[in-house]
């Protein structure tokens, strides 16, 4: 439980290096303190992350942000909006920042959230650290929106977990890179992209770079352990079927057909498709609009 008492113990560990699973309103975050190299290190370790895959480091504030990055009028408008919320801002790395060097990988930005859920946010206000944080889950594996999730993919390994029951988004913060020139979607999330060109008055920027960013866009991530097909609306009989609407199958994303519901319950859908007896998974058409893009961006990587 995320009581007073388990956020002091989580603030303690973190305060001497050690690594801890925390509930954001995205999905778990398996956190350490940014300005130490062997925690983050460890971070690496725990999830079998390539180490050329750079951290996200979470915030309290907007203050606390301009510490580590730069913010021009179009980033302090996102964070101004947004924050404290599911968006992770990638800016130029300030170049005092007081963060280990793997956090970023050696690129010249650095990834910035600044969380909404009050767990996370204790922690960060309680330690007064800056909190590297990827997803609490193995690398590549699906990702964590329950304490339950964590200890499956972590098993014996498993850090000490901040147990806040399930995430009210369910998939991972919206990425958004604030370039010169413009600005690029590197993560569809929570936030949609239609909101951000609104706010900001231009269309994104297309990513174009073959070049490794973000490897939350590599073709395969957030996968089961099983086969998963797209766009079934009649599963075969050794496929566990993932339905939404009218579409029953045998569990169901929204019975509603509420895009924001289905989110919030994707990826707990996922892992028990995977803890299920049936060989495959078969999943029905999600509409392509709002948060459905960000939805069908994670199930496409699941099924690569
Ligand atoms: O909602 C979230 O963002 C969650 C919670 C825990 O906050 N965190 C999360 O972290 O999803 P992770 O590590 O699973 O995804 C971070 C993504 C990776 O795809 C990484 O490549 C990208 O952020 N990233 C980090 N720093 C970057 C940078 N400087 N430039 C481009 N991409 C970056
Ligand atoms: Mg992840």
């Amino acid at each position: 439980m995320a009581d007073s008492a388990a956020i002091a113990e989580a603030v303690e560990r973190l305060l001497v290096g050690d690594v801890v699973a925390i509930p954001t309103e995205t999905v778990y975050g398996l956190a350490a303190d940014a300005s130490n190299a062997e925690a983050v290190a460890q971070i690496y370790r725990t999830k079998g992350r390539p180490d050329f895959n750079p951290l996200i480091v979470h915030v309290p504030d907007h203050a606390a942000a301009e510490r580590l990055a730069q913010f021009d009028d179009r980033a302090s408008m996102l964070a101004f909006r947004f924050w404290p919320g599911p968006l992770t801002l990638v800016l130029p790395l300030q170049p005092d920042a007081p963060v280990a060097k793997a956090v970023t990988a050696g690129l010249p930005t650095i990834a910035l959230r600044c969380p909404a859920h009050p767990v996370m946010q204790a922690v960060l206000r309680q330690s007064g650290l800056f909190l590297a944080a990827p997803s609490a889950n193995r690398s590549g594996g699906i990702s964590p929106t329950r304490a339950e999730h964590v200890a499956r993919s972590f098993g014996d390994a498993m850090p000490l977990v901040l147990d806040a029951g399930p995430c009210a988004a369910g998939l991972e913060s919206t990425i958004v890179a604030v370039r010169e020139n413009g600005w690029q979607l590197l993560r569809p999330g929570p936030v949609t992209a239609d909101e951000i060109a609104h706010l900001l008055g231009e269309p994104p920027l297309p990513v174009t770079e073959a070049k490794f960013e973000a490897p939350g866009q590599l073709a395969s991530h957030y996968a089961p352990s099983k086969p998963v097909r797209l766009n079934v609306t009649e599963a075969v009989s050794d496929e566990w079927h993932i339905g939404y609407g009218g579409i029953a199958g045998d569990d169901n994303l929204s019975t509603e057909g509420d895009l924001a519901e289905a989110a919030a319950h994707l990826f707990d859908a996922l892992h028990k498709a995977d803890a299920s007896a049936k060989k495959a998974i078969a999943i029905t058409p999600i509409p392509d609009e709002g948060i459905g893009v960000a939805i069908n961006d994670r199930l496409r990587r699941a099924a690569a």
